[in-house]
C-alpha cells in the first residue's frame, strides 16, 4: 500500500527522493517550476533555451541532484497546451512520470501540479501517479517497477486526493486480476477475489456455482464451461447507494479466465494472451469497488460471468443447440465464439434483477481490433441516448471509444436454419457487430450498450504511461458513468 498524503511544503524543501514539476507547451511556468528554476540558478531556463524542455504532453526531463533543492532529483513533466489539459491528459502525464520514477526503488515522491486544476482533473492526476508505478512483474524476482512507499501531493484538495486513490486502487485491481496467470485466476479464484472486494467495501455478494447455474437454466454459459475441470461461477455484486425503489444500473462483464477456443481451437499465437479474456469481468469488479468506496448515490448491480473455455471429451461441440436462460435456442458453429454465449445468460439475469440501463464489457472479438485498432474500444447499442451517455463518460476520462452501427442487416447474418440464432455470422465480415447483434437478443429491449474492449484491455507492449499487460481501461469510464447517471 502506498502511503498518500497532501503536502504544503515548498517544492525546494520537500524531503523526498524525487519531485515532479510541470510545464505547459504554450504558457509560462507555474509556481513550482519557477521555484525550482530560481533555487537552481536557472537550470530550467537553460534547458528550455536549449530546447530540452518543450512542455509537450508526457515529456520527461530529469535533473539529478540539483544544488539548491532538497529532493534528490527533479522531474520536469510536460502537460501540453493549457487549454487541452483534461482528465485523460492529466492521468497519462502523471502516470508517465510515475512509471519513469518507479524503474528504481524510491521511498518517496512529491508531485507538484498546477494548483488551479479542476477537481476532477486533479483527481485523474492523482490516480495516474498511483497507476504508473505498478507493472506486470508479479512473478519476477528482479522487479521492473517499484511502487513508491510514499506519495506527496502539493496543493491538492483532500477530496481529489481521496477519490484519486480510490480510482487508482480499482484500476490497479483490474490490472492485477488480468495479469495473473490463468491457472491462478480461474472462475473460483476470481470469485474469491470478488468476495474480498465485497468485504472491503461493503457490497452485497452472491456467488452462483454450477448447481445453481443449472437450477437457473443457464444452459448457454454452462455449455462453454463444460470442457474445463474448473467449475464456472456467476458473481453478482449489489450496491445500493440510491433510493430503495430505484431500478439499478447493470454492469456486466465477460469473465473467460482462459480462452483456448475450445474444439475450434486457437493457434498457439492466438492463445498467448488469452488470460486477458476475463478483462470485462475484472473491469466490472474494479468499477464496483470504486463506486462503493466513493459512495455514489445510485443503485448498481455488477455481474461477472466466469468460465474457462477448454477442450476435453465433454467439451461442447459444433452443431450443438443450446437453450439460453431466456428460452432462446442457439446453434453453436464455432466454440471460439464463447464470450457471447456466456454473456447471453448473464444479461438475462441482469434483466431479471430489474436493470433498466445496461453496459456490458467484453474482450469479445478480434474483428473489433481489426476495425478500430488496439487503442480504441467499440461501442454498440440498441438505445442511442444511453450510448451517448457512455460515450460522453469515456470522452471525459480520455478513454478512446468509437461507436459501430447496428443496422438490422447485420442481424440477418446470425439467423440459423435449426435454432433461433447461431453463434457466428455468415462469414467473418462485420464480426464485432454480428457479435453485438447476438447479445441484443438477450437484453429484452432495455437500454443497453456493449463495449468490445478486445483491443485496449490488454497491452502487448508498454506505453509511456503504463507497462504492458492489463491496462485497467474503462474502470474510470464506468465510475464516471455511475456518477453522471445517478
Ligand atoms: N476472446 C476472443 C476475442 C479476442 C481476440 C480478445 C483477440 C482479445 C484479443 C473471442 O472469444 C474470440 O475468440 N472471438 C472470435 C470470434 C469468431 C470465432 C467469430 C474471433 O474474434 O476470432
Ligand atoms: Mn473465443
Ligand atoms: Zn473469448
Amino acid at each position: 500500500m502506498i502511503h498518500v498524503q497532501s503536502t504544503s511544503q515548498l517544492v525546494t524543501k520537500c524531503d523526498v527522493d524525487a519531485v515532479v514539476v510541470t510545464t505547459y507547451a504554450d504558457k509560462g511556468w507555474d509556481a513550482a517550476a519557477v521555484a525550482v528554476d530560481k533555487a537552481t540558478g536557472g537550470v530550467l531556463t537553460r534547458l528550455k533555451e536549449a530546447k530540452e524542455i518543450s512542455g509537450k504532453a508526457n515529456e520527461l526531463v530529469t535533473i539529478l541532484a540539483p544544488a539548491g533543492i532538497v529532493a534528490r532529483q527533479v522531474v520536469v513533466l510536460g502537460l501540453g497546451d493549457a487549454a487541452a489539459l483534461d482528465r485523460g491528459v492529466a492521468y497519462r502525464a502523471a502516470s508517465s512520470a510515475s512509471r519513469l520514477l518507479a524503474a528504481k526503488e524510491r521511498r518517496s515522491v512529491g508531485f507538484y501540479f498546477p494548483s488551479d486544476l479542476a477537481a476532477e482533473v486533479a483527481e485523474a492526476a492523482v490516480c495516474g501517479s498511483l497507476v504508473g508505478c505498478h507493472g506486470q512483474d508479479l512473478y519476477r524476482a528482479q522487479k521492473a517497477r517499484f511502487p513508491f512507499g510514499e506519495v506527496h501531493w502539493a496543493g491538492c484538495a483532500d477530496a481529489a486526493l481521496a477519490n484519486g486513490q480510490i480510482l487508482a486502487g480499482s484500476v490497479n485491481l483490474t490490472r492485477r486480476l488480468v495479469n495473473e496467470p490463468p491457472s491462478e485466476m480461474h472462475p473460483e479464484s476470481f470469485a474469491v477475489e470478488a468476495a474480498r472486494v465485497a468485504q472491503e467495501c461493503g457490497l452485497a455478494l452472491e456467488i452462483w456455482d454450477r448447481d445453481r447455474l443449472a437450477a437457473e437454466r443457464c444452459g448457454s454459459l454452462l455449455a462453454v464451461a463444460r470442457g474445463s475441470v474448473r467449475p464456472p461461477r456467476l458473481v453478482i455484486l449489489n450496491y445500493q447507494g440510491g433510493p430503495a425503489g430505484q431500478a439499478p444500473l447493470a454492469l456486466v462483464g465477460k469473465g473467460v479466465t482462459f480462452d483456448s477456443g475450445g474444439l475450434s481451437i486457437k493457434t498457439s499465437d492466438g492463445m498467448k494472451t488469452m488470460k486477458c479474456d476475463m478483462a470485462g469481468a475484472a473491469t466490472v469488479l474494479g468499477a464496483m469497488r470504486a463506486i462503493a468506496l466513493l459512495k455514489l448515490p445510485i443503485n448498481v448491480i455488477g455481474l461477472c460471468g466466469l468460465v474457462e473455455n477448454m477442450l476435453s471429451g465433454d467439451s461442447y461441440k459444433l452443431g450443438d443447440v443450446l437453450k439460453a436462460r431466456n428460452g432462446k435456442t442457439i446453434e453453436v458453429l464455432n466454440t471460439d465464439a464463447e464470450g457471447r454465449l456466456v454473456l447471453a445468460d448473464v444479461l438475462d439475469v441482469a434483466i431479471e434483477r430489474g436493470a433498466t440501463r445496461i453496459v456490458d464489457l467484453a474482450t469479445l472479438t478480434g474483428a473489433c481490433v481489426v476495425a478500430l485498432g488496439n487503442d480504441v474500444a467499440g461501442a454498440m447499442t440498441n438505445d442511442q441516448a444511453w450510448c451517448d451517455q457512455v460515450l460522453k463518460a469515456a470522452a471525459q476520462c480520455g478513454e478512446p471509444l468509437w461507436q459501430l452501427p447496428m443496422f438490422k442487416e447485420y442481424g440477418e447474418l446470425i439467423k440459423s436454419e435449426v435454432a433461433d440464432i447461431k453463434n457466428i455470422g455468415d462469414g467473418r465480415w462485420g464480426g464485432a457487430i454480428t457479435a453485438a447483434k447476438f447479445l441484443e437478443e438477450f437484453v429484452a429491449g432495455r437500454p443497453w450498450t456493449h463495449l468490445d474492449i478486445a483491443g485496449p484491455a490488454f497491452l502487448e507492449g508498454a506505453k509511456p504511461w503504463i507497462d504492458g499487460g492489463g491496462s485497467g481501461s474503462f474502470v474510470r469510464t464506468l465510475v464516471e458513468l455511475a456518477r453522471s447517471a445517478g
